[in-house]
């Protein structure tokens, strides 16, 4: 029998099982090309299927000679990697295209996205011989200290020179807003310099006051434009023109011509020099040619003339003799006038640029496939070709701006096997903006349109339509402090959303709005997500997986409709930086004012972006304006957002109060914008900052033929050229490999396994090393004690330590090997914070202490109960990340004979690194030759902690014959280096009842972490710093060193001083308000006289300023004036309070417990032509010590600066030196620089006799060596005076601790916003004692410099870990550090030069070269000067919120974090959203202090 056959459905689809099968088809049929085409600084470069791997960074800096352009962080949050991509973008006009620079992070950029493009790198922009005008002009205005960061500064920059030229109507306009406000520099990071050259070199283009022309303009008169690019407003005052070159005539170089500017017909004799353009218009840079003049005693072909006189003591055999030491002044060179800093720079010609090649105006992009059996990259160029795509394989990856997805590759290990670049469909850029929007409508923003361009297209639709698109106005608000500029330039509104991040800042807007997103698949109709269903949950869309985001529509109500939206965002810092909050409030109002409609759209409380439902429910229909909506929306609000102590991402009270004070800003905004009734206006405006100014006295009386002078640093223009060689910018060695490091992923366990075979099969890798690669007595390493294994054994004792370490033959090989090696663990309790260590009672054994006073026989008991009153209390201060922009880096070459072996490190202490490279190689120390060219930074993380990475290189180099090369991700660099210590002081300070300070008792303990590294030290440090400047008779502090299990700390620019000279401002504050008396009159009251004795007992000598300069600066800085005004300013403002202090430091100098390490070798030799090579034992970080170091050679042996070349500092010439550290780097080694030389000149003497004092210095040295007089010196100097022993408590007998102190005095006025604890600093000014400056300029660039890092210690950076012990905080992205716009608005700096009665200062009890004193590390702690200006604005919000303190009084904690300032306001809506621990509950993050 035949049965009927069933009814069969139709056959479905099935779809492809590998990426193979969908997509070659369309490789096939569409894209048929993998060859990148491009240009790269005016060359075309043509790519046949490059490695599908890397990005635009890996690829320059593989290319021969392109190593300038920098890795700092690797997640588009430091900016050293910037390039300018120079693309053409849709026509503005119908004349045809417009072409536009835009600055990029490299990093993140993926190579697919060059293709027709023109990549312009700090390599194309000029070189050492013809540098570009801004390369120039930041290197002449000491703009560059490390240089790590400069290329990427100079490439932001450049992209906004290049964007201020229309070519078409040959204009040049550039604003000094431009550049500062506009966030142009937003995502650039300078660790050195603190921001204030730079921009001053940058203020050397505008135009404001030229009218934008080009046209040389050299009668220019209007002063007060100039005035704005004035250099410098003090050499104003001496008498130089305001463009800088002062009265000598010298051009600025600014575009369009500066008023000094040669007019055609001067001539040469004595007027002012040309600056007329370059001729070489064609050429591909804009370099001009006029020559600039020299100063003969910086630069001399001649090798100059001898300095005239020198006084040099002969010492004598074994006795330390003190010898003041003095060079006779000579006729101050030409260029210096009166000592007052003249620049001269060449014309910029904006239109003498590199051309956009003219082969892209032709260029049609076609569609691409490249990569190979792991990763394939599509570049479709339609947006049918990517909808076949994610037709045929839905889960292929879409790259827009790589922002999220290039960050989700590096640090979340994803990998993405297909991945499409969607950038250059022009149909995912097509923004719909109506011309007439009477009735309301839509607006539309192409969903991968870059949000530059987003955020230009809302400001100007604002500008047409006001307030009916107050939509646009919020969301160009988020995107202006969206990421940087760079991350602007490229990241979309698709991306952003696609991402569906918590704290994106477009998505609250978007959603507030009632937008929705456009989609397409291949199927006909476009797909509508409205945003209230997009979300949903943490970073998951409702999006369908083969749907593209073609658009994003936002709608517009229509014209007559009252209605309004605002958005809020609030980060740690204000410019680049990731929401903590975010919100968006749509509100329409009915024709009386009542709620008809209102969202509230919150960012960062929720997994997802969320709008909250009580709060929406309870302000239905009630009337806006009214006292009692506002309570009951804020009471609403703080249930919708009910947030537990321990919610992942931590701050939950201050993310409750936030979420409150942002609706309490709107509902005054919206009052006032709708012109609903009156309200408080204080309330609604938010903190912003004018443009940055500030002063530097550049005016040194002292200055001499070389020394005291303002010589730019001998690499400035090296560096800003791209020049200057770090280690990872040394070629290729034959043959070498790449270290990836194993680091523990836990705080403390028990290590049970450690598989690295995974490893050893991943491609390109050649082997493995570890604890069994050492004898195990040689696997241990530590600065003072050794206590620190070099790779863990058997045990991890913290997140981050080191287990192993893989090596391939790239480095992206040896790093994805690390990744695989599989660690097992078996977890145990881990110490983290102080207090858990003082509970467990884990020490390290180092505790010293200082008497004085009473408590040297006595009991200080007694001391107390002479006091009237007593103060008591506890004071932290978090630790500090370095953040040097350059990671740690090392190479190692071993020779072939004898072991030898060659370590270029980025290390402070060729000593150390030679001794353990000798350790755990067994190879003794005289083969050993650790180097240093230079570092990208130090500031002490690379005093010790750089060893251990030479160590390993140096054992696998051995193992293998083979150069090995490591430079650490900003992670590993952050988990592994340590930090500066926390560290807690529990006081207790005793006084008279007028404020006289009587009695000290303190217990000072830091957080050593799991090995002891400097951490001892550093606490005596603190110890001796606890007194800061004022007298206290009696004085009992202890010190206590805690072992946890967080990363090991180690030195910090200030070691220990900063910590506890904030410890003793805090006391300070809290005894004038306990005792009702001024601060100021406080301060006053207790500072040193001269003869007064420290708590170590050493005495205050004649060289005690801070009393002179506390005065003088009181006057200069308006103090008391200002101290009025800030008074009355806060009783008449609610919402914002200002403070403002005066505050002394006093720093000492010398490696203060470590005698030994107080002296210095040097070794000169000066060649046939006159020549000299210097080497002496101190490295270059960027504090400019050889610029110094060869200004000290160049004035004793009578040769210009540029005579004198030091190419490194190695130990194979200089033997057993200290590490670079302490500040004492010019002391020491310039004292040895200088004894070689006094020898040397002493066996020149008879030569000098018969050819003349003029005689050069070529025809000096030929004739002594014809005379077989030996022209090599080495010089050696220790420090005298010094040697105190800890437990001398004798006042006859005791050594001193330091050889002199470096003073300094700051006033500091910064304004809170009291409703989110953002802040500025309107103005700071600053005093030092640095004695008679070596180069003033390298000094000025110091303070600055420390100053704003000292900034960034107490009010911004903060170090977190997460409850399991894991450093939380490891990158740009969530470690904050000041950027351009966190450093005072007016910045003003000078040196003491006088006394009280107006007389030049001499340091009579100094004996340092020229009396020059060490700045390197006492300015910072000036830097809290914000901290407690801020600490009085709080204290005034205080008072007026009626907070009743306890009896220890008011105690911030450092840093005084946004989070820490809005949360001790103390006002109502801090009260409403206190959060309280439950039972158990543990905090999501930790700080440790
Ligand atoms: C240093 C730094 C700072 C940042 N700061 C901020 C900030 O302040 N605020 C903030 O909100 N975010 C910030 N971000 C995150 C990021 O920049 C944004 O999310 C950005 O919008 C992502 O856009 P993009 O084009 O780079 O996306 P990509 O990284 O290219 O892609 C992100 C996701 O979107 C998908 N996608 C892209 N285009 C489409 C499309 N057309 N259709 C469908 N899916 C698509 C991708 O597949 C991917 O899943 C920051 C990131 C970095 C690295
Ligand atoms: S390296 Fe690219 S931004 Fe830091
Ligand atoms: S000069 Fe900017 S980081 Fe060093």
């Amino acid at each position: 029998m035949e049965l009927p056959r069933p009814p069969m459905s139709a056959p479905k689809a099935q779809p492809a099982r590998t990426a193979a099968d969908a997509l070659t088809p369309l490789v096939g049929s569409t894209f048929t090309s993998s060859v990148l085409t491009f240009y790269l600084n005016g060359k075309q470069v043509s790519l046949e299927n490059p490695n599908p791997h890397l990005t635009l960074l890996e690829y320059i800096r593989s290319q021969h000679g392109l190593r300038g352009t920098k890795l700092g962080c690797g997640e588009g949050g430091c900016g050293a990697c910037t390039v300018v991509v120079q693309t053409r973008v849709a026509a503005t006009r119908p004349s045809g295209t417009k072409v536009k620079h835009l600055a990029v992070n490299a990093c993140l950029f993926p190579l697919v996205g060059v293709d027709g493009k023109h990549v312009i790198t700090i390599e194309g922009l000029g070189n050492v011989s013809r540098p570009h005008p801004l390369q120039e002009r930041i290197a002449k205005l000491h703009g560059s200290q490390c240089g790590f960061c400069t290329p990427g500064i100079v490439m932001a920059m450049y992209a906004i020179l290049r964007n201020a030229y229309d070519a078409e109507k040959d204009v040049f306009r550039l604003l000094e807003r431009d550049i500062q406000l506009e966030g142009h520099l937003d995502g650039n990071l300078c660790r050195c310099t603190g921001y204030k050259p730079i921009l001053q070199a940058a203020r050397t283009f505008v135009t404001e006051d030229l009218g934008g022309k080009l046209e040389s303009t050299p009668e220019s008169s209007d002063q007060n434009g100039l005035e704005k690019a004035a250099l410098d407003a003090e050499s104003l005052k001496a008498g130089s023109a305001s463009c800088g070159r002062g009265s000598t005539g010298v051009s600025c170089g600014r575009p369009g011509g500066c008023c000094r500017d040669a007019s055609p017909n001067s001539d040469s004799s004595g007027a002012p020099l040309s600056s007329s353009p370059d001729s070489a218009s064609t050429n591909a840079t804009s370099v001009s040619g006029n020559e600039v003049a020299e100063d003969p005693s910086v630069s001399g072909a001649s090798y100059a003339k001898p300095a005239k006189s020198r006084e040099s003591k002969p010492s004598e055999e074994g006795v330390e003799i003190e010898v003041k030491t003095e060079t006779h002044l000579e006729a101050p060179p030409s260029s210096s006038k009166a000592g007052v800093a003249q620049q001269q720079f060449s014309t910029y010609d904006a239109s003498t640029e590199l051309i956009y090649p003219p082969a892209l105006y032709k260029f049609k992009r076609t569609p691409i496939c490249y990569g190979n059996e792991r990763k394939l990259w599509f570049r479709p160029t339609t947006l049918q070709q990517l909808l076949e795509i994610k037709d045929k394989w839905p889960s292929a990856k879409l790259v827009a701006g790589a922002t999220e997805v290039q960050v989700e590759i590096r640090f979340k290990n994803s990998d993405f096997a297909v991945s499409v670049y969607v950038s250059d469909i022009e149909e995912l850029q097509k923004n719909d903006f109506l011309t007439d929007l009477e009735s309301g409508g839509e607006i539309r923003i192409g969903a991968n349109t870059p949000l530059t361009t987003a955020e230009d297209l809302c400001k100007e639709t604002y500008r047409k339509f006001g307030t009916q698109v107050s939509v646009l106005d919020a969301l160009r608000k988020q995107l202006r402090y969206f990421g940087g500029r760079q991350i602007r330039n490229v990241a979309s509104l698709a991306g952003n959303l696609a991402t569906a991040s918590p704290i994106s800042d477009a998505n609250p807007v978007l959603l507030a709005s009632g937008a929705y997103v456009v989609a397409r698949n291949l199927q006909p109709e476009e797909i509508r997500i409205p945003l209230s269903d997009l979300f949903m949950a943490y970073r998951t869309t409702s999006l369908p997986p083969d749907a593209v985001i073609t658009q994003v529509a936002i709608p517009i109500p229509a014209k007559n409709d009252k209605h309004i939206i605002k958005a809020y965002k609030q980060a740690k810092r204000k410019d680049d930086d990731i929401a903590i909050v975010n919100a968006a409030y749509k509100l329409r109002l009915s024709a009386d004012g009542a709620v008809e409609d209102i969202i509230l759209a919150y960012g960062g409380i929720a997994p997802t972006t969320v709008s909250m439902k009580k709060a929406k429910a309870v302000l239905q229909k009630k009337k806006w304006f009214d006292s009692e909506t506002l309570s009951s929306g804020l009471d609403a609000l703080a249930e919708d957002c009910n947030l537990s102590f321990s919610v992942p991402g931590g701050m939950a009270h201050y993310r409750r109060a936030l979420v409150l004070s942002m609706f309490f800003r709107f509902w005054h905004e919206s009052v006032a914008e709708l012109q609903l009734g009156d309200v408080d206006l204080n309330i609604i405006e938010e903190i912003h900052r004018e443009l940055s100014t500030g002063t530097r006295d550049d005016y040194n009386p002292n200055e001499q033929r070389v020394v005291g002078k303002q010589v730019p640093a001998v690499s400035a223009l090296k560096q800003c050229t791209g020049e200057a060689e770090y280690v990872d910018d040394m070629p290729r060695q034959d043959r070498e490999l790449f270290g990836g490091l194993v680091l523990s992923s836990k705080a403390h366990a028990k290590i049970v396994d450690v598989d690295w075979e995974p490893a050893l099969n991943m491609p390109g890798v050649v082997g493995y090393i570890d604890k069994n690669s050492i004898p195990k007595e040689a696997n241990v390493w530590g600065s003072v004690k050794k206590d620190e294994p070099f790779f863990a054994d058997g045990e991890v004792t913290s997140h981050g330590q080191i287990i192993g370490m893989v090596y391939a033959e790239t480095a992206l090989q040896a790093q994805a090997a690390a990744k695989v090696v599989k660690v097992t663990y078996e977890v145990l309790p881990a110490i983290l914070t102080i207090d858990e260590a003082i509970e467990a009672n884990s020490f390290f054994a180092h505790g010293k202490m200082l008497k004085k006073g009473i408590a040297i026989h006595g009991n200080m008991e007694d001391a107390f109960a002479r006091c009237d009153r007593v103060f008591e209390g506890v004071s932290r201060v978090g630790g500090q990340e370095h953040f040097y922009l350059e990671t740690n880096a090392s190479l190692v070459i071993p020779h072939s004979e004898d072991g030898a072996m060659d370590v270029w490190s980025s290390t402070q202490n060729t000593m150390e690194t030679q001794e353990f490279v000798s350790q755990v190689t067994g190879v003794p120390s005289n083969r050993i030759n650790a180097r240093v060219k230079r570092m990208g930074g130090a500031f002490g993380g690379k005093e010790s902690r750089s060893v251990p990475f030479a160590c390993l290189l140096a054992v696998a180099a051995k193992k293998e014959g083979r150069p090995m090369r490591l430079m650490l991700n900003r992670d590993e660099d952050m988990m592994t280096s340590g930090q500066r210590h926390p560290i807690q002081t529990k006081w207790k300070i005793g006084t008279t009842n007028d404020g006289k300070l009587l009695a000290l008792e303190a217990d000072m303990y830091d957080n050593a972490g799991f090995s002891q590294d400097m951490s001892g030290a550093v606490l005596d440090r603190a110890c001796t710093h606890l007194d800061n400047c004022y007298e206290i008779p009696d004085v009992f502090i202890r010190a206590h060193c805690c072992k946890t299990n967080t990363h090991s700390n180690t030195a910090f620019r200030g070691f220990g001083g900063p910590q506890a000279m904030f410890v003793t401002e805090c006391f300070m504050s809290v005894i004038a308000e306990g005792l009702g008396v001024d601060i100021d009159e406080l301060r006053q009251k207790n500072l040193y006289k001269v003869g007064d004795r420290t708590p170590f007992l050493q005495q205050i000598d004649v060289d005690w300023h801070i009393p002179t300069m506390m005065e003088q600066l009181r006057k200069s800085s308006d103090y008391d004036a200002r101290k009025a005004a800030v008074a009355k300013f806060n009783d008449s403002n609610k919402w914002k309070k200002r403070g403002i202090c005066l505050i002394p430091t006093k720093f000492g100098l010398s490696f203060a417990t470590a005698l030994h390490l107080n002296q210095a070798t040097a070794y000169v030799k000066i060649y046939h032509d006159g020549s000299v090579l210097l080497h002496h034992g101190g490295t270059e970080m960027g504090q400019g010590l050889y610029t110094k170091m060869c200004q000290v050679a160049a004035q004793e042996l009578g040769v210009p600066v540029d005579a004198v070349f030091t190419q490194d500092s190695q130990t194979y010439q200089s033997a057993n030196a200290s590490p670079t550290a302490a500040s004492s780097g010019s002391d020491l080694n310039g004292m040895a620089v200088k004894d070689a030389c006094n020898q040397i000149n002493e066996r020149l003497k008879p030569y000098r006799e018969k050819y003349g004092a003029d005689a050069p210095m070529r025809t000096l040295v030929h004739s002594a060596y014809l005379d077989r007089v030996n022209l090599a010196a080495n010089g050696f100097w220790k420090m005298p005076r010094i040697g105190y022993q800890w437990g001398s408590y004798d006042e006859k007998t005791v050594r001193p601790m330091y050889y002199y102190f470096t003073q300094g005095v700051a006033v500091s006025e910064a304004e809170l916003d009291l409703l989110t604890g953002d802040h500025t600093v309107l103005r700071t000014d600053i005093l030092m004692d640095v004695g008679q400056s070596i180069n003033p300029a390298i000094d000025y660039g110091q303070i600055e410099g420390a100053f704003v890092q000292g900034q960034g210690l107490f009010t911004m950076e903060e170090s977190l870990w997460l409850n399991t012990g894991e450093l939380a905080t490891r990158g740009p992205g969530n470690y904050k550090i000041p950027g351009f716009n966190d450093i005072p608005q007016q910045f003003n700096v000078s040196m003491l030069r006088a006394d009280s009665d107006g007389k030049p200062l001499t340091w009579n009890h100094l004996r340092s070269i020229q009396s020059s004193k060490g700045v390197g590390e006492p300015p910072l702690f000036l830097g809290a000067t914000v901290f407690f200006a801020l600490r009085e604005a709080v204290k005034a919000a205080r008072t007026m919120n009626g907070v009743q303190e306890n009896e220890s009084g008011f105690i911030m904690d450092s840093p005084a974090t946004v989070e820490r300032l809005r949360l001790a306001v103390g006002d109502d809506l801090v009260k409403k959203t206190e959060v309280l621990r439950k039972e158990g509950e543990k905090s999501f993050f930790v700080s440790v202090a």
